[in-house]
């Protein structure tokens, strides 16, 4: 029997279960379970990755100068207040760890992304979690639930697994909501898909107050999620905490060299934005046409709902989707909910048929 004493904390993890990748038999399925994109990254982007292989003998730029730079300019942030991480997994898990202390509340939502529940966790917090109304982020539910103990509140915006956004004007009230010793975290990683008016990142609201940070990921539509690189932009003050605690050389050499030609090729992305957005419209009419419930989506991926009584569950869904070589992910507790990344075409209408093919049985 072990002695060492854990964290307590640590104690109350379930350790995070990937998407699946494989399936037994087929040798090159559809992985549409983790988010990522079909597209793959960049030509100019994969170009830098391999000229990296030169230096792989030599320590990686510890201060991420050139990646912060770049994207400085590409978005007009100040690239003294954007710091880079192992994926934004990692910033995450820092932010946590410099502001969350035992005993603190940290709000979240319903659905979003388990990472800041995980390092909460960990560190001795305590989650206080609202519900969503509508698949959305429900600010009046969050705003009854903040307390002066709240110290930490994250929003993915997008959201994970709805795939839903709030509104710029929402995101305002909430943190207008917040106490100014609560760090409102707002989590992006999606946000170069979404093409709407009312929307807006996390960025202005970092410039206005001293408590917002947006984190970003280059694992979504700059697909390159095995490098594991993301950023945040934060506050000075934040830089000047969190900095003390981002290990010297956190990020690796092959990551910032792509992902830094990776921002800088505009054209690309918006040819992956333009093509997700016109091959959502896509899916959701041929979905509902099949009497299948899907939450609308702003993001790379879309959550479908089979009604209750129907026979249809989301479980078994995933069951014949996978017979045809293609790998949703389920989602939620109830086996009613499928979530799907949107693909490339052949891949979204190997999805659609076979769909079809499950709700004619
Ligand atoms: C909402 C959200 N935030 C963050 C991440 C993590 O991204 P990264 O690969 O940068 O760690 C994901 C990944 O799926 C996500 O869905």
């Amino acid at each position: 029997m072990s002695k060492l004493l854990a964290v307590p904390g640590v104690l109350q993890l379930s350790p995070y279960v990937q998407g699946q990748s494989v399936i037994e038999g087929v040798e090159d399925p559809i992985k549409l379970s983790s988010n990522e994109s079909s597209h793959g990254p960049s030509p100019t982007a994969l170009a830098a990755y391999q000229d990296a292989a030169s230096q792989l003998n030599r320590y990686p730029d510890g201060s991420q100068s050139g990646l912060r730079q770049a994207i400085g300019e590409t978005f007009g942030l100040d690239p003294s207040r954007i710091l880079c991480g192992n994926g934004s997994d990692e910033l995450i898990l820092m932010m946590v760890r410099a502001y969350v202390r035992q005993g603190d509340e940290v709000l979240l939502s319903e659905n979003g992304f388990v990472m800041s529940n995980i390092h909460s966790l960990a560190q001795g917090g305590k989650l206080v979690i609202a519900p969503e109304r509508d698949y959305r982020v429900d600010v009046d539910a969050l705003l009854e639930r903040v307390t002066e103990n709240t110290r930490f509140c994250t929003i993915a915006n997008p959201n994970n697994p709805t795939g839903t956004y709030i509104t710029g004007d929402e995101m305002r009230r909430l943190h207008a909501g917040l106490p100014s010793t609560c760090l409102l975290l707002i989590d992006d990683a999606y946000a170069e898909y979404v093409d709407k008016d009312d929307y807006e990142d996390g960025s202005a609201l970092v410039d206005e107050f001293e408590n917002v940070v947006m984190t970003r990921t280059f694992s979504k539509i700059y697909g390159l999620p095995s490098l594991r690189i993301g950023w945040a932009y934060c506050p000075a003050s934040v830089v000047g905490v969190v900095g003390r605690l981002r290990t010297p050389f956190n990020t690796n050499g092959p990551a910032l060299a792509a992902a830094e030609a990776a921002i800088r090729d505009v054209d690309y992305v918006a040819k992956i934005r333009q093509h997700n957005n016109e091959s959502l419209v896509r899916i959701t009419q041929a979905v509902e046409a099949m009497g299948i419930e899907i939450v609308p989506s702003v993001a790379n991926f879309y959550l479908l709902k089979f009604s209750d009584g129907s026979g249809k569950t989301g479980s078994s869904a995933a069951e014949f989707l996978k017979a045809r070589g293609i790998i949703p992910r389920p989602a939620g507790e109830s086996a009613q909910y499928l979530r799907i990344t949107v693909g490339l075409d052949h891949e979204n209408e190997a999805v659609l048929n076979a769909l079809s093919d499950y709700m004619a049985q």
